[in-house]
């Protein structure tokens, strides 16, 4: 609440536009934490009752796919998107600006979480996803923690965490899926200590390899070729190298945003609004802001 008005102003003086030249006002409607989303939503009406312009409500998700428009060259439509963020993880079909379709999804946890339970368990601040990437660049993957078996397009991460979990619990001594021979939390310590960069680096190999095995099925089963990512989770180093080496040894054409239109920005809520205000969709002046919401 205190700092959406000097952020918008800051936002305006940047850009070098006045109020009177935007056309339309977009705002982030769901899904989210529900206490920025009403700061956010109620700002937006505000302001596009007050400058008598249309109101844009814009689905967080679908504003990760299109970061992918945000810059040269853009994907051309139909093209599959790996949406990967601390709430979700979506393989998305997108034919236009505004037609998307989810063909698979996590049926537990999401990517970014799996990374932030990981670095939990291992000590580590929230957010945990950079963190992680940041040791696991000074190791080497010789841990190998087990892959889900789901047949479809939808990902599980809870097994791993649960792996991971029996694995640090037992300083690496033992079978990752054993839950017995739990050592006491000074040697515990002591080996994530010793071996941080490595247990890192087997996580993150892993979390890829479960998100690129996913992929490479859905773009055998569309045909689609195209192939981009999205969310914060894409800001990860080893996933922007694993997306593209995958794409030049399959033929695909990949596309990875810039790191500051991976994470949460306001730049794709105003290209998303920006296709929305062509199509005319716009919303009324009480639509509420909603926590979850699929599409
Ligand atoms: O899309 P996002 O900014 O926020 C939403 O969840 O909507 O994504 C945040 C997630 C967090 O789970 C964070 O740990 C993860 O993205 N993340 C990363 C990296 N940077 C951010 N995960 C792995 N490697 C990274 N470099
Ligand atoms: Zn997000």
């Amino acid at each position: 609440m205190e700092n959406i008005v000097p952020v918008v102003d800051a936002a305006i003086k940047k850009s070098g536009l006045s109020l009177k030249d935007i056309d339309g006002i977009a705002f982030t409607q769901a899904p989210g934490l529900i206490g920025a989303l009403l700061v956010g939503g109620q700002f937006a009406k505000s302001l596009a009752l007050s400058l008598n312009k249309p109101l844009i409500a814009v689905h967080h998700m679908q504003a990760h796919v299109l970061a992918n428009l945000l810059q040269e060259p853009a994907p051309a439509f139909p093209f599959l998107c790996l949406t990967v963020s601390g709430g979700h993880t979506q393989i998305v079909l997108c034919s236009s600006p505004t037609s998307m379709k989810v063909i698979g999804e996590t049926i537990d946890d999401a990517a970014g979480e799996a990374f932030d339970k990981t670095a939990k368990l291992l000590g580590l601040p929230y957010p945990g996803g950079p963190l992680i990437d940041k040791y696991a660049q000074l190791g080497e993957a010789i841990y190998k923690f087990p892959e889900p078996k789901i047949d479809n397009l939808n990902f599980s991460f809870s097994g791993l965490k649960t792996s991971i979990l029996y694995f640090l619990n037992n300083a690496g001594t033992a079978n990752v899926y054993k839950e017995e021979l739990i050592v006491d939390t000074k040697v515990r310590k002591q080996f994530i200590d010793e071996n941080l960069n490595n247990i890192c680096a087997s996580v993150q190999e892993r979390i890829i390899s479960i998100l690129i095995n996913k992929l490479k099925k859905a773009v055998l089963q569309t045909g689609i070729t195209n192939v981009c990512v999205a969310g914060g989770v894409s800001a990860n180093s080893d996933l922007r190298k694993a997306l593209t080496e995958t794409g030049i040894a399959l033929g695909w054409k990949t596309f990875i945003p810039a790191f500051e239109y991976c994470t949460d920005n306001a730049a794709m809520i105003a290209i998303s609004g920006y296709y929305q205000y062509l199509a005319n969709d716009f919303s009324p002046i009480n639509i509420a802001p909603t926590a979850s919401s699929s599409f």
